[in-house]
């Protein structure tokens, strides 16, 4: 199987996770974009959803899904999204979409966070995925700084702006053993407004895509 096929295998072994009569959150980039597609198929059985992302809710609306505004809603049931990488304690680098703060504001509304990821994604150690960071544009220089203390080389994401207006770094050679030691060091530092680092929104389960079928780890 291709990987885009490994990617609609999740997208769709997500949808008994939905829950008939509720708003899901939903995140962003090509493996979601699989789930987005399935989920039209039972609409009518949910009240809509969440999006953490401009592309989600536009994907989303051209099927004909209400979308919700997050400031609007206290709870979700269930976030499904995908992942750059994955530990075995479900611990996730996100971000290659460029949606990793939205992405953690729908996930930190919701009780379950399943993540739908193709076999690439697994991994034993975060760090060799670029981790993004979205920061404020006057303080990319010395978070760059605070990330070469740490063993990393920080650059700018070319043409990338962010929903919410700002640039993207991207963090090269770090060798992540303990992500929420290193998530709750760098949120620290003025002028982060996220980072990919989805440690404290870890993943409750992954629908992983294998050539053998889908493999569900519980975390
Ligand atoms: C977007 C993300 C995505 O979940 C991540 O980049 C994986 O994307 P894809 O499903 O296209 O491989 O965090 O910000």
């Amino acid at each position: 199987m291709t990987q885009d096929e490994l990617k609609a295998l999740v997208g769709q072994a997500a949808l008994p996770y939905v829950v008939p009569g509720e708003l899901v959150g939903v995140g962003t980039g090509s493996t979601v974009n699989h789930f987005i597609d399935a989920l039209a198929a039972i609409k009518t059985t949910i009240r809509g959803a969440v999006s953490s992302s401009v592309k989600s809710t536009e994907r989303l609306l051209a099927h004909g899904i209400p979308v919700f505004d997050a400031a609007d809603v206290t709870r979700l049931a269930v976030y499904v999204d995908g992942a750059d990488e994955i530990d075995h304690h479900g611990f996730m680098i996100k971000g290659g979409g460029a949606a990793l703060t939205r992405e953690k504001i729908v996930a930190d509304l919701a009780e379950r966070f399943v993540c739908i990821a193709d076999e690439s994604k697994r991994v034993a150690v975060l760090g060799a995925f670029p981790l993004p960071v979205e920061v404020i544009a006057m303080a990319a220089s010395q978070i760059s700084r605070h990330f070469e203390k740490l063993g990393g080389t920080a650059t700018l994401r070319p043409g990338v702006i962010t929903d919410n207006g700002h640039p993207i770094l991207d963090v090269r050679g770090l060798q992540i053993t303990d992500p929420l030691a290193m998530e709750a060091e760098i949120n620290q530092w003025p002028g982060v407004v996220s980072v990919g680092l989805f440690a404290r929104h870890r993943a409750s389960l992954c629908l992983l895509g294998t050539a053998q079928g889908v493999q569900t780890l519980v975390f």
